[in-house]
């Protein structure tokens, strides 16, 4: 058994009952590789901000669980080098889907985990979060819930089509399982393609796709049944036009990739929503940024030179979502 206070980690309870107060979000941001752990830690640290690594079970298989622990280790020791004296750092499972998971990832350093049981029947749902929460809190890890159906693909868990959460089951699901947060569905959904053109408007002047408005009024109802209550959002990226065009204008092919507009989440982050989860932004950063650099200079075969460019893009991109987004700058 490895403690994540070993590591030098936290958990969120704390994290999340500042960020409520304060009207802010902590971002969550997903990682697979050196460079995004690096580009995510130097943000943080070089702006204060707390923040959330977040590992699916697909990174987790791809990076190594043991190397992953060390990594996690290493990312605390290095923000403290980069003069962040008091890191807030959280190791978090991404849409956990088995308890057997959850226990291995809070047996081996993780200080938070969510358990994703949003596909089953809620009394289903019910009964593995609390098998989840009652494990983890032996060790003061703290376990994410999810309520309600994400349009997407969630790891292996796969749903063409959302369901909103429902308000009414939120008091009896947050009761019951006494989870420490709430993963709500309110029209967000994963990847680079969260609308169709054909559920967008377009505005008149620039031609551009305008999506749907998230559905405010489901995180008002939840928020009013939970006074106070950690609420998360996934499914968060804006979709950046800009790495969008970068992307295909050296090759790529993202044809109408489209995302949140950043104005909703500036408004959700205000609310109870407390945590924000934001992965296809970096890849869509990283990929732009290495694909340039492939087509400019054909003849590159160091790795550094173009790993080291997107390393630098995601940099920019995870500080622009904690100072004008989240605003978590200055919060930890
Ligand atoms: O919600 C899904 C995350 O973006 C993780 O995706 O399973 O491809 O690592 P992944
Ligand atoms: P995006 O695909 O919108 O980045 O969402 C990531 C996420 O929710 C991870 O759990
Ligand atoms: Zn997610």
């Amino acid at each position: 058994m490895v403690s994540y206070k070993e590591l030098g980690l936290v958990n969120t309870r704390e994290m999340f009952a500042k960020a409520i107060k304060g009207g802010y979000a902590v971002p969550a941001f997903n990682f697979n590789n050196m460079e995004q752990l690096q580009a995510i830690i130097k943000a943080a640290a070089e702006d204060k901000s707390p923040v959330i690594l977040q590992v699916s079970k697909g990174a987790r298989n791809y990076a190594n669980s043991i190397l992953l622990r060390y990594m996690a280790q290493g990312a605390v020791e290095y923000a403290k080098s980069l003069g962040w004296e008091n890191p807030q750092i959280v190791l978090h499972l991404d849409h956990g889907d088995s308890f057997e998971l959850c226990k291995d990832c809070i047996d081996n350093g993780f200080s938070s985990v969510m358990i994703d049981g949003s596909h089953l029947p809620y009394e289903e749902n019910v009964a593995l979060t609390k098998k989840v929460v009652d494990y983890a809190h032996q060790y003061d890890v703290t376990v994410e819930g999810e309520l309600g159906v994400l349009a997407g693909v969630e790891d292996e868990v796969s749903s063409d089509h959302h369901t909103y959460t429902d308000p009414e089951e939120v008091i009896d699901f947050a009761t019951r399982t006494g989870c420490d947060s709430l993963a709500i569905s309110i029209g967000t959904s994963h990847g680079a393609y969260k609308f169709t053109p054909e559920q967008c408007t377009r505005d008149p002047k620039t031609g551009k796709l305008v999506p749907p408005p998230l559905a405010f009024d489901v995180l008002d109802a939840v928020m009013e049944k939970l006074p106070g209550f950690p609420i998360v959002l996934h499914g968060s990226s804006s979709v950046p036009q800009e790495y969008v065009d970068m992307i295909n204008h050296y090759s790529g092919k993202l044809p109408d990739a489209i995302g949140i507009p950043e104005e909703q989440l500036r408004k959700a982050a205000k609310s109870a929503v407390c945590k924000i989860n934001i992965d296809s932004d970096s890849r869509l950063a990283m990929t732009a940024a290495v694909r340039k650099v492939l087509a400019e200079k054909p003849a590159e075969f160091d790795p550094r030179k173009y790993l080291g460019p997107a390393r630098d893009e995601m940099e920019k991109l995870y500080k622009h979502k904690i100072e004008n987004v989240l605003g978590s700058k200055d919060k930890a």
